[in-house]
């Protein structure tokens, strides 16, 4: 087996807390126990391909436990489709080139699960990697936790907790959107431990007249404000329908010009669904006539400081990260299991989200306490 000598690092994707505790604990784990070396790479795949690197050393290393963000920074560019100037470009041979001119063993990519898809499309090319799981949205596969989420639950609990006594006073209805595209884990975690009384999420379609008449029992039985945690990828179950059928379509397109409609009609639904919060607020006003307000926690649940269960996390899965280098285990995730960190090779993680399965007791728990899941 090669000896590995020196790894670089990048972080890829949405930014999020934890993620300077996790190049930490690799740098650390690297430098101290097994004398490798670690270099970090600029703004994800980008810096590997514009060759944007400089040493990790200890003093870069020091004092980023507890800091935010991510000081390699970050992007959402692609390895194998760079877009410029209306071109798309297949990067991989030249970041191989970079690889090797940098004198790279490795190299470990932190993100989601673009990242995890991202990081197998280098493997296939012959690129050793191995990958950390971060999110604020859990969706990540194969892994029981991704860093990010505990921070972010936190702070989008303490919202509600605050909008909790505003609209206490006013007598309204606050619909507060939470992030999540296309998994509820954050509207649903958080929806729950701030006591919200409607939690909207995409893995079950709502019902408008249900959410009104929800709002309206409360009121009736004396409570006449509501809070309503709706993830920003909640659809009503028309929308949805309108998303499946347009989808079902373009998988099933045998040309591609109908293939290109399907994408067209799924690209104006989705800016269609931009402003979906708002609809949704100005249809309880009308159907409750309760006076309704929106607030968007928006980037607020990806900033700042980490939580102490994101550092332990991203320390944890990034010292045994540390550990698989020394052994030569590339082409897989650390996933935590448990009190254990396990790799999954990566063809197991890569397009495969993680949702709130319909079964999840999560769902159940929001369900006995009487809040209304809008189905
Ligand atoms: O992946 C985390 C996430 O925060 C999603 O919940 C959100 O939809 C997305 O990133 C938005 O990120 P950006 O605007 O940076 O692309």
């Amino acid at each position: 087996m090669k000896r590995i000598k020196r790894i670089g690092i990048l972080t890829a994707g949405g930014d999020c807390p934890g993620l300077n505790a996790a190049i930490r604990g690799v740098g650390k784990a690297v430098l101290g126990r097994y004398g490798i070396e670690a270099i970090g790479i600029r703004d994800g795949f980008l810096g590997l391909i514009e060759n944007r690197m400089f040493p990790l050393d200890r003093t870069s290393l020091a004092g980023i436990l507890t800091v935010g963000g991510t000081i390699l920074g970050t992007s959402r560019v692609k390895p194998h489709r760079l877009e410029r100037n209306g071109r798309v470009r297949d990067m991989r041979g030249l970041i191989l080139k970079n690889c090797a001119k940098n004198g790279l063993d490795a190299v470990v990519c932190i993100g989601g699960d673009g990242t995890q898809k991202n990081a197998l499309r280098l493997v296939e090319k012959g690129v050793p990697i191995i990958t950390l799981p971060k999110t604020i949205d859990n969706d990540v596969a194969m892994t029981d936790a991704s860093f990010g989420f505990d921070t972010a639950l936190g702070i989008a609990t303490e919202a509600i907790d605050r909008l909790h006594s505003t609209a206490h006073s006013h007598h309204r209805i606050i619909v507060t959107e939470i992030m999540g595209h296309r998994a509820g884990w954050l509207a649903l975690g958080a929806g729950i431990a701030g006591g919200a009384d409607v939690i909207l999420i995409p893995e079950i379609p709502y019902n408008v007249g249900k959410i009104a008449r929800a709002i309206r029992r409360r009121s009736e039985s004396g409570s006449n404000f509501s809070i309503v945690a709706i993830a920003e990828g909640a659809l009503s179950r028309e929308y949805a329908a309108r998303f499946r059928a347009v989808k079902a379509r373009k998988s099933r397109a045998r040309s591609e010009g109908a293939a290109a409609q399907a994408r067209a009609e799924l690209a104006e639904l989705d800016q269609h669904h931009a402003g979906n919060t708002l609809r949704l607020a100005h249809r309880l006003e009308k159907l409750t006539g309760l006076e309704c307000r929106v607030t968007i926690l928006g980037y607020v649940q990806r900033g700042g400081a980490p939580s102490a269960v994101d550092r332990l996390l991203a320390t944890r899965l990034g010292t045994a990260c540390a550990e698989l280098i020394h052994k030569g285990v590339f082409g897989v995730m650390v996933a935590a299991r448990g009190d254990a960190t396990l790799p999954v090779p990566l063809d197991q993680v890569a397009g495969k989200r993680k949702e709130v399965p319909l079964t999840h007791p999560w769902l159940a728990t929001a369900r006995a306490v009487g809040t209304s899941l809008g189905d």
